[in-house]
């Protein structure tokens, strides 16, 4: 199962995400916590990637394209992946296809922009793993504490309310484009994201067929 997620900041990607590359046995990939990880070690691809991630602007099409090229080619991607947060431009999308990376599927979740900026107010991150939780939809069991692997939880830098105002606004120009994209390729299912974390599972799972 090669599977894209694809929607808005907060749209509920990274935890889908993670239940369902849980369920099928397959690594999800998030562009946003690798280049995370990037700049907590200050690699060159952190150093390239801050001052965008912390604007909330995109990082550029050829960083994004190399961390992806050399991630899903690792013996772990082989009977499948999730790609959560990437493709996020009609040339990351074109390059993956050039690259004969191709897809089974593509969900987009939907969602509005008034319900994500509520939810990003009452994020928290893990900083180690990256594990994205939430205050009331979706407490950790040990307050501050991540479930998967103990460390504390963060509040993510870029989810200051204007902010999150910019990433909307890239989303909507830049990056909502790609449902065309993939509708024309007829990979495209579209799921809602305003209901319960479980229930949007549900429907995914449903949308992929299995
Ligand atoms: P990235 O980390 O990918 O951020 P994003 O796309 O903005 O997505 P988020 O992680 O904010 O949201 P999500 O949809 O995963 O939602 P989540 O599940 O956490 O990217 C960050 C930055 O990196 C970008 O701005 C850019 O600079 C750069 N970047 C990354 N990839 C790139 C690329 N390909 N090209 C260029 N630049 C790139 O859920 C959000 C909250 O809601 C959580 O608290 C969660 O618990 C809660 N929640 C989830 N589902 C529900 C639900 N159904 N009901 C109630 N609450 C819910």
């Amino acid at each position: 199962m090669k599977l894209i997620l694809l929607g808005a900041p907060g749209a509920g990607k990274g935890t889908q995400a993670e239940i369902i590359a849980a369920k099928l046995n397959i690594p999800t990939i998030s562009t946003g916590n690798i280049l995370r990880e990037a700049i907590k070690n200050g690699t060159e691809t952190g150093l390239k990637a801050k001052s965008f991630m912390d604007a909330g602007k995109l990082v550029p099409d050829d960083v994004i394209i190399g961390i992806v090229a050399e991630r899903v080619a690792r013996p772990d991607c082989a009977n499948g992946y999730i790609l959560d947060g990437v493709p996020r431009t009609i040339p990351q999308a074109q390059a993956l296809e050039d690259a004969g990376i191709s897809f089974d599927h593509v969900v987009s979740i939907e969602i509005e922009d008034a319900v994500i900026e509520q939810r990003m107010t009452g994020r928290r991150v893990c900083g180690g793993c990256g594990a994205s939780y939430h205050i009331t939809a979706h407490p950790p069991k040990r307050e501050g504490i991540c479930d998967a692997c103990g460390a504390p939880l963060v509040i993510r830098k870029d989810d200051a309310p204007e902010t999150v105002k910019n990433r909307l606004k890239v989303f909507h120009e830049e990056t909502e484009a790609l449902k065309g994209f993939y509708e024309n390729l007829g990979k495209l299912r579209l799921v809602e994201g305003n209901q319960p974390i479980e229930d949007a599972t549900r429907d995914i799972m449903a949308a992929i067929g299995v």
